[in-house]
């Protein structure tokens, strides 16, 4: 085997929009500060739905997508930072509603980086023949871990999942997965956390955000070269949804006019390590990209962390 692709994606968001008007209602914020400081006008809270229900949902429409059944799949990898349970896992969870009979199931915790981790590590397990179709998923239910009176979070978070069917290529076929590129500053990694009991999202936000509009164009630079891309040819680009400042800064230092660039954040808040698979799922379902062409995505965040690579369009 060559290698892996995505050969098509799915999301899910909860039904209830809450927009910045409605935050101001009981915090000292305005619509007018969150969308010039963050970009952001409304998000996604979640009911009911645990973040198993909305990984589920998710995968169940990349799966549709695929023209695949749930005996089609060998792995479930879900990266998510709120999973509330311990035990089972959100993979097992996923497969157990969805019917998939005994794959690998596993979570990945790298926080709004975890998308890109997980892609990467199951593109691998592909290669290694480990796997032939496998379903990842980014799954958030940040709503749970806000803290709804602290204006410096409250205002940034939301809920929802994206799913990504990935199959193995045939021999003569190129990849449609690039190398990642993987890493962290864990000296940093206080810098965005979730800890204590009960846990709530706190951060250093102007850290974070020199750290990202400094450090990470190079990395996603670095992903482009791995995959033999060129910047100047990618259709699109697809960062982690956390500002619209932060992307802006990294699109400026990768110079890619060309290129369509997803801010999904603007109606979906900061999901986590669900911001990728979502703008790229409505990227596709949109048809904004053409199939087979060069995607770059690049997640980061909590610990820190980050990861990128050059995917072909579905
Ligand atoms: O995916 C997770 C990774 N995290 C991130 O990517 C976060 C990256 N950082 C950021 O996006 C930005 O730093 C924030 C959006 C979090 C904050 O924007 P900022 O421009 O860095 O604001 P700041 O923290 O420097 O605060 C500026 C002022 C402060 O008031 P004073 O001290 O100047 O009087 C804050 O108290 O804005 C105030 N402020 C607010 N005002 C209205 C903070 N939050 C709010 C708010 N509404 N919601």
């Amino acid at each position: 085997m060559s290698g892996s692709r995505i050969i098509s994606l799915g999301h899910y968001q909860p039904s209830r929009v809450v927009t910045n008007d409605d935050i101001a209602q009981f915090v000292e914020t305005s619509d007018e500060w969150i969308r010039d400081r963050v970009g952001i006008a409304s998000r996604r809270i979640a009911g009911d739905e645990t973040v198993a229900d909305m990984a589920a949902a998710a995968a169940d429409k990349a799966l549709a997508n695929a023209g695949l059944t749930a005996a089609d799949i060998d792995l479930v990898v879900v990266a998510t930072c709120t999973s509330v349970d311990r035990s089972p896992n959100v993979a097992c969870r996923v497969a157990a509603k969805l019917g998939i009979n005994a794959p690998g199931a596993f979570d990945l915790n790298t926080a709004c980086s975890g998308f890109a981790y997980a892609l990467g590590t199951v593109d691998h397990a592909i290669r290694a023949g480990a796997s032939r179709n496998a379903i990842v998923i980014g799954a958030e239910k940040l709503s749970e871990f806000t803290d709804w009176t602290d204006r410096s979070t409250c205002i940034i978070f939301g809920d929802g999942a994206g799913a990504a069917v990935v199959t193995a290529t045939a021999e003569d076929e190129a990849p449609g997965i690039g190398p990642v590129v993987w890493g962290s500053v864990p000296e940093r990694g206080d810098a965005v956390r979730i800890e204590g009991w009960r846990p709530y999202v706190a951060q250093e936000g102007q850290t974070v955000f020199r750290w990202a509009t400094t450090a990470l164009a190079p990395l996603a630079r670095q992903a482009c070269e791995r995959a033999g891309v060129d910047p100047s040819e990618l259709a699109a680009f697809v960062p982690h949804q956390a500002n619209t400042r932060i992307i802006d800064g990294i699109v400026k230092r990768l110079n890619i006019p060309q290129a369509i660039v997803a801010k999904d954040l603007v109606e979906s808040g900061n999901t986590s390590a669900a911001s990728i698979p979502l703008a790229l799922s409505k990227l596709v379902e949109r048809r904004e990209v053409p199939s087979g062409a060069p995607v770059l995505l690049f997640g980061f965040g909590g610990g820190l962390t980050y990861a990128g690579q050059v995917v072909r369009c579905p």
